[in-house]
């Protein structure tokens, strides 16, 4: 039985709206019949083969994945979210629309898709022929019921002319471990676009200092996966964010299991294939993602890139389903650890990789034939190395880049040589803030800055001490902060000139109102990488 404190909030809507009924929602077909543009299918009620009681638009909406004239909008029929669903198994049809304004006087497109039992009964509406850099509305009917409103907006034209792009970079939402308040601070500021960088849900429970607790045990199946990303969408803030923008979204290693690699989890579990694919499916069920993104079995290809304008491309990164297993991992276990570099040769092994060498290509390619001002590699975890021994001799953690320095120095090497204009990297997974200048060589003082690195916080998980980052300060120059005191995300404010970076950070995640202030700012100009204090 779930507990009744997680029961769906919704009387907090996105969109700033109550449930309209269905008389409501048809009067944008009605508009939309004297343009004679109405299918026959919204004229009458919205099939559904299977019964359900209850509101089944329990999770809200989302959009993703906004391309110049296309944006996915997805939902998923979830009257009982704690319990599979609630949804009998079959198909049912789901009727949406999309309008120019939030009061749907101005429909400008609808239609009606089927899903099923089969895809946990979410929808994923690819929307083509809008136009571009748009704002958009668009809601959801099945049967008499009408979800929240959800705002999206389109990318704008490529190569056109954008002077600026807002967004923001958030990772690392542990349910237990904080109210996600973070993101109605976000709601509040002008960002166009949320990237996402990992650790949407956690596999495991926390034990202490606990706001809230995960229903039920750490999921392997499907059935749980899904339950376990239903009570993640039942915080109302993260519906409202949702609701607000369009996402573009990877994942780190808790959206399977902490701290796999590729085909092996941290204990080696033989059947781990198995759990992976129920994870994936479970992903692709509750993210905006595009059809081409449904996986196979354990395999989902994640890895993309996004234009905005002649400004920016985005390279949505995927850093686990390819990787080399974590190097020198303590006996018969698999995951990370903290290693001597002089005590670990395979560490320098040239073949190991973080993006696997298909992934790796695409990047470079991409990369080079990129005509935007900037570049940002969306990617999961901390990129600059880390040097975690005070003094003589290096110690890394193995699941981060620095466990993968030949293939960092590849990625990095390939950015001096090639140059592509304003390399910007953004991750997550450490739980604190990190702004760094990367290097092809980071122990070579004369290496250049080729890039420069915005690393988390996070939205809520807990944060290693921050002596331990203190510590390590004096043997990483390229640092220029690392704090893991605080929760929040990172804004990104990007104008052909300059690239503002703001550490939005919260008093507190463990109460459901927090303040929002900003840590520190950065600036990185045009042509010149490296961070600078603002
Ligand atoms: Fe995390």
């Amino acid at each position: 039985m779930p507990p009744s404190h997680i029961a769906p909030h919704l009387e907090i809507l996105p969109g700033g709206g109550l449930p309209v009924s269905r008389r409501h929602f048809l009067r944008g077909a009605v508009t939309l019949a004297t343009a004679s543009l109405v299918p026959p299918a919204l004229s009458r009620r919205a099939r559904a083969q299977v019964r359900f009681t209850g509101y089944p638009f329990t999770l809200g909406v989302a959009s993703g994945c906004p391309l110049p004239g296309s944006v996915v909008l997805w939902t998923r029929l979830a009257p009982e979210p704690l319990n599979g669903g609630g949804m009998e198994p079959g198909r049912v049809e789901v009727q949406w629309e999309m309008a120019r304004d939030e009061h749907f006087h101005a429909v400008v497109q609808q239609g009606s898709v089927w899903t099923s039992h089969e895809l946990g009964h979410s929808v994923h509406v690819e929307v083509h022929g809008l136009e571009p850099a748009s704002w958009y509305w668009y809601r959801f009917l099945v049967r008499d019921d009408v979800s929240p409103v959800g705002r999206t907006r389109t990318a704008p034209a490529v190569n056109a002319r954008l002077e600026r792009f807002r967004f923001a970079v958030a990772s690392c939402q542990h349910f237990e471990q904080g109210y996600f308040s973070a993101y109605r601070h976000m709601a509040e500021e002008n960002v166009e676009l949320v990237i996402f960088v990992g650790d949407y849900i956690y596999e495991s429970s926390g034990s202490e200092n606990l706001v809230r607790r995960h229903a039920g045990p750490e999921p392997q199946t499907l059935g749980e996966y899904r339950n376990r990303y239903a009570q993640y969408r039942s915080d109302p803030d993260l519906q409202r964010m949702h609701a607000q923008v369009p996402w573009l979204v990877t994942w780190d290693d808790h959206e399977v299991d902490n701290d796999y690699a590729n085909e092996q989890s941290e204990h080696l579990d033989p059947q781990f294939l198995l759990r992976r694919a129920a994870a994936y499916q479970a992903y692709y069920e509750h993210m905006p993602l595009r059809h081409s993104a449904r996986p196979h079995g354990p395999h989902l290809r994640l890895y993309e890139r996004y234009a905005f304008g002649n400004l920016l491309q985005v390279y949505m990164l995927d850093d686990r389903q390819y990787r080399s297993p974590q190097v020198c991992p303590r006996p018969g276990i698999g995951g990370s650890t903290l290693v001597q570099s002089a005590s670990c040769a395979e560490l320098r092994d040239p073949m190991r990789t973080l993006l696997g060498a298909a992934q790796e290509t695409w990047l470079m390619e991409a990369l080079g034939a990129s005509q935007t001002r900037w570049n940002v590699l969306a990617q999961q975890t901390l990129m600059a190395q880390i040097d975690w021994q005070s003094g003589a001799g290096q110690a890394f953690w193995t699941d981060a880049w620095s466990g993968y320095p030949a293939a960092r120095a590849r990625l990095l090497s390939f950015l001096a040589q090639q140059a592509p204009a304003n390399p910007l990297v953004v991750g997550g997974d450490v739980h604190s803030n990190w702004v760094c200048d990367l290097k092809p060589d980071f122990d070579d003082p004369r290496s250049p800055v080729v890039a420069t690195e915005f690393c988390g916080t996070s939205i809520t998980s807990s944060g290693i001490p921050q002596e331990r980052l203190d510590a390590a300060r004096a043997d990483n120059p390229h640092v220029k902060l690392a704090n893991s005191e605080k929760r929040g995300y990172v804004h990104i404010d990007l104008t052909p000139e300059r690239c503002d970076a703001h550490l939005r950070v919260l008093d507190s995640v463990k109460k459901r109102h927090s303040t929002l202030t900003t840590l520190a700012s950065f600036v990185v100009e045009n042509g010149r990488p490296g961070a600078l204090p603002a």
